[in-house]
């Protein structure tokens, strides 16, 4: 198969090349160790504009930005002690903090849908991480899919939603942790879980006390991203089934239910596994059911804890809606 978008090799070729497209505002997407990222220079007008057209994505969602390190980070946001302890305890990682932005902050506007603070993560992934030290700016950047769908955790993921839309894609592998940042808005007083990620809200609560949930009651909402129908795949899914229908393709976990069709996300009933797996598998049944006759899917009932309480959010979301 041949691909409009250029794939780079994860070594220092590919860096470099990656590096230099980004440089001239062109859009790169990159592996992390939680999903595929599509990354633009942060401070780029154009090209922050083009991940917002990429990827169909409403200009009133803002962005994560990367940065190579706390320190570079902590030269764009007003870092409290709270949010020092939590980067200490869980940078580089999949934990993603809101923090007020610093006057003179670089990272363009539009970046941050406008708004006085900025969510700044420092990735894991050995290839972001050497990308992140090859570049003189942030990258921002939200998952790699077409806004609404299912994150991509592969780089065929990446080609099957932006082919040909992006310049091109930094292939990494697989994603390790399979599930998006944990996102914790520490700008204010009262440190508030934005989003279940791939650090458990349990981790984050040991360093620092009991996390507010949901939006404040009153204020505008904070993270727009999270209101909207998400990570939808085009079949319907229903949540925490004990029998699969005859025309419904089954997301299994621990010992399958019988059914026409099965992606297990562990079968040993591992909820690392299955976040690693979820993405690809809810793609795979999306793909393999229609093919089959297949109508919808239903999803086997996930341990509400740790990560499985990710697991549980994102499948609420693909239940929620279809494709946006
Ligand atoms: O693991 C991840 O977080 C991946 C990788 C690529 O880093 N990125 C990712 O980005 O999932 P995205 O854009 O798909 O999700 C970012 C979420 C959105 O729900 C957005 O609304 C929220 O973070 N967000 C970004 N900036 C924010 C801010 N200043 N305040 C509140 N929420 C914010
Ligand atoms: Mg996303």
């Amino acid at each position: 198969m041949s691909f409009l978008t250029a794939i780079l090799s994860p070594d220092d070729e590919g860096i470099v090349s990656a590096a230099s497209l980004l440089r001239a505002s062109a859009l790169v997407a990159i592996p992390t160790e939680t999903v595929y990222g599509l990354a633009a220079d942060a401070t780029s007008k154009r090209a922050v504009a083009g991940v917002f057209a990429a990827k169909g994505r409403p200009g009133f969602n803002p962005l994560i930005c990367h940065y190579a390190d706390a320190a570079a980070a902590a030269a764009h946001v007003a870092f409290s002690p709270l949010a020092e302890r939590l980067a200490v305890s869980f940078w580089p990682g999949p934990l993603t903090l809101v923090l007020p932005r610093r006057q003179g902050c670089p990272v363009h506007a539009l970046a941050g849908a406008g708004l006085p603070t900025l969510a700044v993560r420092v990735p894991a992934h050995p290839v972001a991480r050497a990308l992140l030290a090859a570049c003189p700016f942030p990258l921002a950047a939200p998952s790699a899919n077409r806004s609404g769908g299912v994150s991509p955790t592969t780089t065929a993921h990446v080609l099957a939603d932006l082919d040909g839309r992006i310049a091109a894609v930094l292939d990494g592998g697989s994603c390790a942790v399979g599930l998006e940042s944990t996102v914790v808005d520490v700008s204010g007083n009262i440190p508030r879980l934005l989003r279940p990620g791939g650090i458990p809200a349990e981790a984050i609560e040991a360093c620092i006390g009991v996390l507010a949930r949901g939006h404040t009651p009153g204020a505008a909402p904070v993270s727009p991203g999270l209101l909207a129908s998400h990570y939808a795949p085009v079949l319907p899914l229903r949540m925490d089934t004990c029998r699969a229908r005859a025309d419904e393709a089954l997301l299994a976990f621990g010992a399958a239910l019988p059914a026409a069709l099965v992606f297990n996300l562990s079968p040993s009933g591992d909820l690392a596994e299955a976040s690693s797996r979820l993405f690809a598998g809810l793609r795979w049944l999306d793909t393999e059911g229609p093919a089959r006759g297949l109508r919808a899917i239903a999803a086997m009932p996930i341990p509400d804890v740790g990560l499985g309480a990710a697991i549980n959010d994102r499948l609420r979301r693909a239940s929620a809606g279809s494709v946006g």
